[in-house]
Order: C-alpha cells, then sequence, then structure tokens
C-alpha cells in the first residue's frame, strides 16, 4: 500500500471515546435502529428518505444499477429542486421563517425569509430565461458569499439549466478553462468582494478568463463593492437592472429525477480538471437526509452555520441543497474569520444564537494558533452539534474543538465524503455514536463503505488498505463532464472485477471495525480541505520559460493538514536567484491556477529521483520536504541522485 504520513498513521492509536448524554440521545433524530432498517432493506430505506422532498411525480423504481457505473435513482419520478429548497416552505406557511442570516464582512448584514428567497428566486429564473438560457444549458458562477450566489444557484436549478460555480480564488486561466469545458452560455459574477478588510476585484478576473470564450453570450454583474468596472457591452448586463425588473412570479416546472443539476470541478491526478457532474433527485434526497441525520437538524429551532464557500461541493450540499430542503434558519457568512479581529466567528455565533457549526480541520487548527482565550470571551452555550470535513482530523483538534467550542457538551462528527459522492457517506450519528477523536467512524445507514487490499479483499479488524464504496448511492457523481472514459478509469477500473467505486484514500479499520481515514492515496494534495493535484502545480511551474522540470509533493504541515513543495530543476539558460526565482515561480502558479496551490516553498534542485522508468519518486521528495532521512533508494535508476540534491539544498540553506 502507498505510502502514508508518519503522522497519520498515529491516528488510530486513539483510544478514547465519547458517548452522547442520554438528554441528546432522546430527543435525536435518528437512532441505533436505522442502520438496521437500512441494512434489511436498503432500497427501501432510500424511498423513505427520497420521502423528506415533494415530488411532483412519484417513482417507478428506486435503483437501477443495470448502467453501472452510471446509475439512475427513483426512475421516472419528476420534481423540481428548487421547488422543494423554497416554495413548498413558503406553501407551508414559513414564509416569514429567516432562511439566511447573511453577513457581510464589513459588518453589513441581510436576513432573507423563506419568502423573500422565493421572490429573488424567481426573479433571477425569468431573468435568466429572458437571457436565453433554458434547461440543460451551463451557467459559470463566480461570485463571494453573497445571497446572490445561493438565489443564483437556485434560478438555474429551477429552470433546469446547469450550474457550475468556480470559486472565487481561481485565477482567470482556471476560470477560462472550466467555463471552455461546460460551453457556458451566461456567467455570473459581481463587480468585486471585500477579502480580509478590503474590496477585491473580481470581474476583472472575469473580464480576463473571457477574452474570445466563445460560448459565453452575456455576463451578469451583481453589484457588491460599488467599485468601478470596466463594461463589454452587449454582452455585460446588471445583476440590479436585469433581475429586479422581473415579475416574481415563476412556474417552476418539474424535471426528470435524473436531470443535471451542476456540475462542480475537481482536481484529479491529470493536470485537468474534472466536470463532477450530479443530478437531481438522489442528489437531493441524500442532501436532505444526512443533513437531517449527521447533524441532528431541527426546522425552526435549529440555527445552522457552515462555514464552507459554494465554490466547494460542501457549499453546494450544506449551504445551499441540503440545509434548504430541510426549512433551516442559516448563518452565512462573506469573509476571513479574522476579520476585523481574530473572535468573529465566536461573535457570530453568539450573536445569531448558532446551534450547528460544520468547518474544517484546517481552520480549527488555526483558532487553536490564535488561543483558546479569544472564544472564551464569547456566549456559545447555543451549540449543540459541531461537524469537521475535508481532511483527517487529528485527535488534538478534535479535542480542542470538542473542549474550547463545545464546552465538553456537543457531540462532534467528522464526516467524510467528496464532491463525487455528492454528500456525507461516513460519520458518526450525534445520537448513537460513541465517538472517537480521528475517526470518521461507520458508513451512514444506507450507505456502504469498506476498507479492502490491493486484491479487492476486505481486510480485518486492524488492517488497512483503501477506501472503496461497494453499493450504489443516491448522491453518487453520474459522470465526468464531456469524459465518460476518465470516469470509468478513473473510480471503476481499480476494482473492476468487484465493481467497487474506488475513493482515492487510505483508511484502517480499528479493533471495533471503525473506520480512519489516513489521506489520499494518488497524486492529490490536500491543502486546507481543497484538493489540488501535484500534477496541475507541476504543469503551471514547467509552463515558466525558466523551469525545465518540476515534481510537487504535499507535505504534511501543522495548520493546513499538507502544505506544497516544489522541487525544480531550472533551465540552463536560467540562474538561481535564490528566494527571487521561488517568488517568481510561486507567484507563476498563482497566476495559472490561483493563490490557493501557491507552494509552501520552491527547492531548486539539479536532478529529481527517477524510476527506471522514468517515474518521479515522489516518496523520496516527500521525505525531504518533511525533513526525514530519505528512504529505501534501491529502485532509483541512479541511486546517487538524493546524494545530489541534499548536498545542493544544505549549500543553499
Ligand atoms: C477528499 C475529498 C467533502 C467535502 C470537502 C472535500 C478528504 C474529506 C474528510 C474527512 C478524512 C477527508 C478525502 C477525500 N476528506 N473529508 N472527514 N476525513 N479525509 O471535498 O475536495 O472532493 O475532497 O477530501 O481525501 O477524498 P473534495
Amino acid at each position: 500500500m502507498t505510502e502514508q504520513s508518519p503522522a497519520l498513521d498515529n491516528l488510530s492509536t486513539e483510544t478514547r471515546s465519547f458517548v452522547p448524554s442520554a438528554e441528546f440521545v432522546a430527543g435525536a433524530n435518528v437512532s441505533g435502529e436505522w442502520y438496521e432498517r437500512a441494512g434489511v432493506d436498503r432500497e427501501g430505506f432510500w424511498a423513505e428518505q427520497a420521502g423528506r422532498l415533494s415530488w411532483e411525480r412519484g417513482w417507478d423504481r428506486v435503483l437501477d444499477w443495470s448502467g453501472a457505473p452510471v446509475a439512475r435513482w427513483f426512475v421516472g419520478g419528476s420534481l423540481n429542486v428548487a421547488y422543494n429548497c423554497v416554495d413548498r416552505h413558503v406553501e407551508a406557511g414559513f414564509a416569514d421563517q429567516v432562511a439566511i442570516h447573511w453577513v457581510g464582512e464589513p459588518g453589513d448584514r441581510r436576513d432573507l425569509t423563506y419568502g423573500q428567497l422565493r421572490v429573488e428566486v424567481c426573479r433571477a429564473a425569468n431573468a435568466l430565461v429572458s437571457l436565453g438560457v433554458g434547461s440543460g444549458d451551463r451557467v459559470a458562477i463566480q461570485l463571494p458569499m453573497i445571497p446572490e450566489a445561493i438565489v443564483a444557484m437556485l434560478a438555474c436549478a429551477r429552470i433546469g439549466a446547469l450550474h457550475s460555480v468556480v470559486f472565487g480564488g481561481f485565477s482567470p486561466a482556471a476560470l477560462r478553462s472550466r467555463v471552455d469545458d461546460a460551453a457556458a452560455k451566461v456567467v455570473i459574477t459581481s463587480d468585486g468582494q471585500y477579502r480580509r478588510g478590503k474590496a477585491a476585484p473580481m470581474k476583472a478576473n472575469v473580464d480576463e478568463a473571457l477574452a474570445g470564450a466563445e460560448s459565453v453570450e452575456t455576463v451578469l454583474v451583481v453589484r457588491r463593492t460599488g467599485d468601478e468596472v470596466s463594461w463589454v457591452q452587449g454582452r455585460d448586463v446588471w445583476w440590479h437592472e436585469v433581475v429586479e425588473a422581473q415579475s416574481d412570479s415563476h412556474t417552476a416546472e418539474a424535471f426528470d429525477a435524473e436531470h443535471p443539476l451542476f456540475i462542480l470541478y475537481t482536481s484529479g491526478t491529470t493536470g485537468k480538471p474534472k466536470g463532477i457532474l450530479h443530478t437531481s433527485g438522489g442528489y437531493l434526497t441524500q442532501a436532505a437526509y444526512t443533513h437531517h441525520a449527521v447533524f441532528d437538524h431541527r426546522a425552526g429551532e435549529d440555527v445552522y452555520w457552515c462555514t464552507a464557500d459554494i465554490g466547494w461541493v460542501t457549499g453546494h450540499t450544506y449551504i445551499v441543497y441540503g440545509p434548504l430542503a430541510n426549512r433551516a434558519t442559516q448563518v452565512v457568512y462573506e469573509g476571513t474569520p479574522n476579520t476585523p479581529h481574530e473572535g468573529r466567528h465566536w461573535e457570530i455565533i453568539a450573536e445569531h444564537k448558532v446551534s450547528i457549526y460544520y468547518t474544517a480541520p484546517t481552520l480549527i487548527r488555526t483558532f487553536m494558533k490564535w488561543g483558546a482565550d479569544i472564544p472564551a470571551r464569547y456566549d456559545l452555550s447555543s451549540l449543540r452539534v459541531l461537524g469537521s470535513v475535508g481532511e483527517p482530523i487529528n485527535p488534538e483538534a478534535w479535542m480542542w474543538y470538542r473542549e474550547h467550542i463545545g464546552g465538553e457538551r456537543c457531540p462532534v462528527v467528522d464526516t467524510w465524503w467528496q464532491t463525487e459522492t455528492g454528500a456525507i457517506m461516513i460519520s458518526p450519528l450525534p445520537g448513537v455514536t460513541a465517538a472517537k477523536p480521528g475517526s470518521a467512524q461507520r458508513a451512514l445507514p444506507g450507505i456502504s463503505a469498506k476498507v479492502v487490499d490491493d486484491q479487492g479483499v476486505e481486510v480485518p479488524p486492524g488492517g488497512g488498505g483503501y477506501l472503496v464504496l461497494d453499493e450504489p448511492w443516491p448522491a453518487m457523481l453520474r459522470g465526468i463532464w464531456g469524459d465518460e472514459q476518465r470516469f470509468r478509469d478513473t473510480y471503476w477500473s481499480r476494482f473492476a472485477e468487484q465493481g467497487f467505486y474506488f475513493a482515492g484514500d487510505g483508511a484502517k479499520y480499528d479493533d471495533d471495525g471503525d473506520i480512519w481515514l489516513l489521506g489520499r492515496v494518488d497524486d492529490v494534495m490536500n491543502i486546507s480541505g481543497h484538493r489540488i493535484s501535484t500534477t496541475e502545480v507541476e504543469s503551471a511551474l514547467v509552463s515558466h520559460p525558466d523551469v525545465a522540470e518540476a515534481a510537487v509533493v504535499g507535505a504534511t504541515d501543522p495548520t493546513t493538514g499538507q502544505g506544497i513543495v516544489a522541487f525544480v530543476i531550472l533551465r540552463g539558460t536560467a540562474t538561481d536567484h535564490g528566494t527571487d526565482t521561488a517568488t517568481t515561480l510561486r507567484n507563476h502558479v498563482a497566476t495559472e491556477i490561483g493563490p490557493i496551490a501557491k507552494p509552501r516553498q520552491i527547492l531548486v534542485v539539479p536532478e529529481l529521483p527517477k524510476t527506471r522508468s522514468g517515474k518521479i519518486m515522489r516518496r523520496l521528495l516527500r521525505d525531504i520536504a518533511e525533513n526525514r532521512e530519505p528512504g529505501d533508494v534501491t529502485t532509483l535508476a541512479d541511486t546517487t541522485v538524493m546524494d545530489h540534491i541534499t548536498t545542493g539544498l544544505n549549500k543553499n540553506t
């Protein structure tokens, strides 16, 4: 099995466990009996979960797996996703319930009730129709965390158009490749965004990206910062002019359960991001069910807050679709956690009486660094459930989260899933599970996961191997946009014989059979919970004229989980200007991909360690990046290479 970081290897030696309080258990949405029920009749269980939604037409069959690996769930059923997230709550008498407590970074705020959200979504849907967008068309969205981002996504869903949300931190080149890949007809963006107390441009990024983009007919621009923007006549229109002029009534048409809902790009092991395709009925069913079960969410009582950005799948499933389908009242915060001060999240929790808080380990470790005295100044007694997502959470961070944020009273749920799975797959249940710090523990009722060896044979308790999903699930991806072969190759070829979905993660069972995730086993890094491929950063580096060759590894980082370390060989014509060269190359990566992909460290080396077949041995580079003595070098084509590399580095430092 592939190399794991030694820090992660220690994870499963943790022995503490925390049972939920009797009071929590008594009032919980879900009991342990759900595992058995779902085990006896999986499809019946999912049919029951689909009953959380309003269907225009019921399904004839729960699952059709005859076209595996492309599943069809709730075959023959039809529904409108936006209607399920908004209108039906208004019709049920909850028009005045707050859907979104929006908090802007500079301190401005806006509350949107379900009634108001319905009006906004209808107007935006009418606006998109007036711009020629119809069912099956693609709309790219690059927006900050403002209510319009959610409205825009729901407006697409309402008319059957697919949204492709692109994280605001991606470069013009990254945005362009996504717009081209999906042939987006409309791009929705804003003039600018507030970031760390300053207004930063956004439309300028989009303008640069779209020069010559053939598919794009319209750019719809939301006014956020009020800063001046350049304008392309005939292409650009203001949101407040086009959307606000529309009628606030729009009849939501029902679409087939398998109608595509969105595309979301994620990094794979090659340089080209994959457009993960999700559809409607199964996705929304699992989004609603997991949000209900894992967070023990109660409509009209809880105040929920997921700190993700809508540019990632967490934002899609646990800000937009899951919570809104469940009629949640939620906080949406625009900015960074330390603007204007390091207690911003705790201040928001105290003010809005947030009861469910869902965030990422990298942020928890950042809070730890800032100090426990900061959250201690705020009233966090409204909290009752804490969630974690994005990467393995180390027991120390888990314990800190439980103690300093959860007041030792809130269950902590460590949720494992992926862009591809669409919704949570493995997680404790807050009113059932005796939670172990650092373990995602068990597949949810209705979901099946296994840890298997190289041959696809399940490993015994205490054993380690690869995480696979051995049964189809409702929110599973239906493909990679425009690349069916890659879909099969990436996920279904590794264990083709058994028909398992290969997740790309290493995992272990502990002696109780609970699952501990150990990080990626492919060339994908996890930086602050964001997936970045080593190949993508390598291609960005070699696209610089000074670089002949590059190898990138993810090295363990105390805050971000992994940090990007790049080893580069300069071209003969280029000279190494030390930190200047490193800065130039780091900025080059930011221009090519985005600031999130900037290497933490760039090391100029004379050679790279390669096997006889020419494959770079990243394991050895990781040893250097993590300050270890390089391991076994016997498979190298030239075993002296490591000496040349380390000698060169020691000379530089
Ligand atoms: C990869 C998926 C799921 C939304 C955020 C990331 C890692 C995610 C956990 C967790 C250990 C985790 C895995 C996975 N991951 N959650 N709780 N414990 N690892 O979505 O960008 O698609 O990344 O994130 O490696 O494969 P994503």
